[in-house]
C-alpha cells in the first residue's frame, strides 16, 4: 500500500546523500567549543541571515524561546498574532520559562498590519506590562503557510520600533517564504533583530534548527541554551545534515509548493471540501480543508484516509491539514486525493 505521510514536514527521513555527509563530518563536543561542523553552519547560517551570530539548538521551540528568553524580562510582553505557533504549541513556555504575557492580535491568515501593532501600546505607568517583543511567524502555520511579504514586514517592524520592540522572526519555514517569494533570506532577516530557523521541516533534516542575531544576544542565547538543557556535543553529525541540506534542498521547495496546488486542486472537487485559499493561491506547501459537517469531522475524515495510507492532522473540528515535503511524490498527492474523494463518497 501506499504511505502518504502528509501530517507534516518534520516526518522526512534523511536520504542517502545525507547520510554519507553525516557519517564524513569532523566531530567535536559543542559544550566545550571544538565542534569543527557545528562552528562551520552556525558561521555559515550568520552569512545567509547576514547577523553577527548564529547558534545551533535541537529544535525550533528552543530556538524562539532562546529569543524570548533575551529579548525579554519577567514580566514583559509579547505582542503576536494570536494564531502563532509560540501560542499554540510551545507549551506555554513564554511564561513558564521567561514570565512573559502575550498579547495577541487579529489579522487573516496569520498576518497583521502596522496599526494593529501600534494599536498594542501601552501606557508607561508603573503598573503596566511593559511590550519588548514582537514575534512575526514566517510562513505562518496555522494561517495556512502564508507568506509575509518584505514591505508588509517592514511596516510591522518599524510600527514596534516605534514603540521601542524589538523584532523576533519565528522562521521554521522562512526557507519556504524565500523559495516562494523569491526574496533571500538576509533581505527578510534585515528588519528583525533575531530570527530563528528550522533544518528540520521543508529542509528535510532529522532535528535541528538555529537562531541567529547579534553577537551578545547570542552570546546570552547559549548561555540560556546550556540553562534549557539543549547543550549538545557531537552535533556535528546533525549539523551536516544540515550543511547538506543548504546546499541541496532549498531550491527544491518548489516542487512541494507545486504538490500543494496540485493536492489542493484535488480535494477542493470532493464532496464537501471547501478551502478558504483559493487552490491555485496555495501560498507554500500546506493545504487546510474545511469539511462539511454534515458529512464527517475533519478527525473522521483522517481516520478514513489512514486506512489507504494517507495520514493528516485534525486541526480544528471541521479543518483538516495536509503538508507537502521532500518525502512526498507526485503519485503520492494523486493517491491523497483519491483516498479523500472516497473517503467522502
Ligand atoms: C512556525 C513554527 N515555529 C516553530 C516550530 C517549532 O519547531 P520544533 O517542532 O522543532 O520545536 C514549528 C513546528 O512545527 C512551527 O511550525
Amino acid at each position: 500500500m501506499h504511505l502518504v505521510d502528509l501530517r507534516s514536514d518534520t516526518v522526512t527521513r534523511p536520504t542517502a546523500a545525507m547520510w554519507d555527509a553525516m557519517r564524513r563530518a569532523p566531530l567535536g563536543d559543542d559544550v566545550l567549543g571544538d565542534e569543527p561542523t557545528v562552528t562551520e553552519l552556525e558561521r555559515r547560517l550568520a552569512a545567509m541571515l547576514a547577523k553577527e551570530a548564529a547558534l545551533f539548538v535541537p529544535s525550533g521551540t528552543m530556538a524562539n524561546q532562546l529569543a524570548i528568553r533575551c529579548h525579554c524580562e519577567s514580566g514583559d510582553e509579547i505582542v503576536a498574532h494570536r494564531d502563532s505557533h509560540i501560542i499554540h504549541y510551545e507549551t506555554g513556555a513564554p511564561a513558564a520559562l521567561s514570565g512573559c504575557m502575550i498579547h495577541p492580535l487579529d489579522g487573516e491568515s496569520g498576518l497583521f498590519t502596522p496599526e494593529a501593532v501600534l494599536a498594542s501600546r501601552r501606557s508607561r505607568a508603573t503598573y503596566a506590562p511593559r511590550p519588548s517583543l514582537l514575534v512575526v511567524e514566517n510562513t505562518h502555520n496555522r494561517g495556512g503557510g502564508t507568506i509575509w511579504s518584505l514591505e508588509r514586514f517592514h511596516a510591522v517592524a518599524h510600527a514596534a520600533r516605534s514603540l521601542e520592540m524589538r523584532v523576533h522572526v519565528d522562521g521554521a519555514r522562512l526557507w519556504n517564504a524565500c523559495v516562494a517569494a523569491g526574496y533571500a533570506p538576509a533581505e527578510f532577516a534585515r528588519h528583525a533583530d533575531t530570527v530563528s530557523v528550522c533544518f528540520s521541516k521543508g529542509l528535510g533534516c532529522p532535528v535541528g534548527s538555529a537562531l541567529a542575531g547579534p553577537a551578545d544576544v547570542i552570546d546570552r542565547a547559549r548561555r540560556f541554551r546550556k540553562m534549557f538543557g539543549g547543550g549538545m556535543r557531537q552535533s556535528g553529525l546533525l549539523a551536516a545534515a544540515a550543511l547538506h541540506a543548504l546546499d541541496h534542498h532549498v531550491d527544491r521547495i518548489a516542487e512541494d509548493h507545486r504538490h500543494a496546488i496540485r493536492l489542493a486542486t484535488g480535494a477542493s472537487t470532493c464532496r464537501g471540501i471547501s478551502l478558504a485559499i483559493a487552490p491555485d493561491h496555495t501560498p507554500t506547501n500546506m493545504v487546510f480543508l474545511h469539511i462539511d459537517p454534515t458529512i464527517c469531522t475533519a478527525q473522521e475524515l483522517s481516520d478514513r484516509i489512514a486506512r489507504q495510507g494517507v495520514h493528516a492532522l485534525a486541526l480544528d473540528p471541521q479543518r483538516l491539514r495536509l503538508v507537502t515535503h521532500l518525502d512526498i511524490t507526485t503519485a503520492g498527492i494523486d493517491h491523497a486525493v483519491e483516498a479523500i474523494r472516497s473517503a467522502l463518497g
